[in-house]
Parts: structure tokens; C-alpha cells; sequence
């Protein structure tokens, strides 16, 4: 483990309150204290899970954010109303958020910008289409979604930044890529942050893999020198299954 490793959950659009609870409750009991842990969770139990939190490991992260401050849009939560109720980060440009929602690179990089100003953290998700793999393209493609959104933000919006690479087609899929595939683009996006920014802006920055990371697969891909960790989906869902990937960012 080095200081860049995290492992981080999206829950998704899954859990009622009380397994919300119960599950953090496990993930307090398993006493990783070392990792770095964060959970990103439903709206609705952000504050709850804020204060059962306050003081670990582990801090809390919202799937979504506007990219405005404040105003009539009816439904909608605001980079202040997160910051306000103990939101540490949020995760924007899933690419769940991309197809089912239409968000582009350029409200990305909007709402980037507004959590950055309102003090918290972000986890940028990018990543390519089977498509795209296949015609052996993908890192042109990630880098264009890095060019028109994350490679933008300015020095310290970038510090407070977390990157997820997280290839499409391996989402949900059970088909994970594999830890060279992984280190392959993570090497590329580590470089693309070293020439925007600086060597020490890359050497500190987290780089996290998604997509169908699981027990098994786990410590494959954290020892690769790039892959600074994992942004789990199904898998973060049970205390059985996520716990056994912290230990693995902790060998
Ligand atoms: P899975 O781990 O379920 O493939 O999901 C990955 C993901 O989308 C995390 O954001």
C-alpha cells in the first residue's frame, strides 16, 4: 500500500436504509483501519452514514451533483447541500451518467468545477467502449474525454481529484480487463497528468481501475505499479466480498 491507494465502492441505485447501515457497520467491524476507504452512496443516506463514519476510514462520496449553485431545478442537489451534510467526495462522468443521462464532457467539467468550489473532493470516471477497445483505440479515446473535462481543472481543483479508469465493457459484465490491460492505460493517463500538470502532480495522483473488480481479481490488479486501487461496483454491496479487496490494497 502507498499513500495514493484507496479502494472505493458505488453503491449505485442499490440498498434500503437499514442494509445501508448494517453494511457500514461490517465495514467499520472488519478494523482495516490503515486503507483508505471511501462509499459512494445514495443521497438519501449521506448525512446518516456522514455521521456513523465521522473519525474512520471511511469517508462518504455522492454518485451525482448539479452543476449549478443553487435555484429552480426542481429535484436536483447542489454542491452546498453535500458539502453541508458531511459529503467528502463525489463521483461525476460515470459512464452510466453519460449514457443514460446525456452528460457530456463539457457539464462534466461544470460540475467538477462547482464541487471543487464548494470544497469537496471528486472521483473523474472515464473510459472506453467495446468498440473502441476493439479497434485499438482506446487510449486516444480517453485521452480526448481527459482533454475536454479533468485535464482543465486547475492545479488544486487537480490535487483534490481522484481518476477512475473504468472500460465500458467491463462493467457489470463480469469481464474484467486484465491487470496489463489496466496498467497499460493508467501509465498513459499518469503521463497525460504529468505533461498538463507535473511529475509530482502524476507521482501523487490516485488511479483507480472499475469495472467487475472482485475478490479474486483483486490483488492482480493492485500490484501493478499504476493501479492505485478499485472503484467497485456489485461487489461493493457485500461486506464479504468488499473486505477482502481492502485487504487486497493493504498487501
Ligand atoms: P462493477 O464492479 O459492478 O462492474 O461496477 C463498476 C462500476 O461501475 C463502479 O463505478
Amino acid at each position: 500500500m502507498n499513500k495514493r491507494s484507496v479502494v472505493a465502492g458505488n453503491w449505485k441505485m442499490n440498498l434500503n436504509s437499514l442494509e445501508a447501515n448494517d453494511l457500514v457497520q461490517d465495514l467499520l467491524s472488519l478494523k482495516h483501519h490503515s486503507a483508505r476507504v471511501i462509499l459512494g452512496v445514495p443521497y438519501v443516506y449521506i448525512s446518516s452514514l456522514a455521521r456513523l463514519t465521522n473519525g474512520t476510514n471511511i469517508e462518504i462520496a455522492a454518485q451525482n451533483c448539479h452543476h449549478k449553485e443553487k435555484g429552480a431545478y426542481t429535484g436536483e442537489i447542489s454542491v452546498n447541500m453535500l458539502k453541508s451534510i458531511g459529503t467528502d467526495y463525489v463521483i461525476l462522468g460515470h459512464s452510466e451518467r453519460r449514457e443514460y443521462f446525456g452528460e457530456d464532457e463539457a457539464l462534466i467539467l461544470e460540475k467538477m468545477q462547482m464541487a471543487h468550489q464548494a470544497g469537496l473532493k471528486v472521483i473523474y470516471c472515464c473510459g472506453e467502449p467495446l468498440s473502441v477497445r476493439e479497434a485499438g483505440e482506446q487510449n486516444d479515446y480517453v485521452e480526448q474525454q481527459l482533454r475536454n473535462s479533468l485535464l482543465k481543472l486547475d492545479k488544486e481543483q487537480m490535487q483534490n481529484t481522484i481518476i477512475a479508469y473504468e472500460p465500458i465493457w467491463a462493467i457489470g459484465t463480469g469481464k474484467t480487463a486484465s491487470a496489463d490491460q489496466a496498467q497499460d492505460m493508467h501509465k498513459h493517463i499518469r503521463q497525460l497528468v504529468n505533461n498538463q500538470f507535473s511529475a509530482e502532480m502524476a507521482e501523487e495522483t490516485s488511479i483507480l481501475y472499475g469495472g467487475s473488480v472482485k475478490p479474486a481479481n483483486a490483488n492482480e490488479l493492485f500490484a501493478k505499479a499504476d493501479v492505485d486501487g478499485g472503484l467497485v461496483g456489485g461487489a461493493s454491496l457485500k461486506a464479504e466480498l468488499f473486505g477482502p479487496i481492502i485487504e487486497a490494497i493493504i498487501e
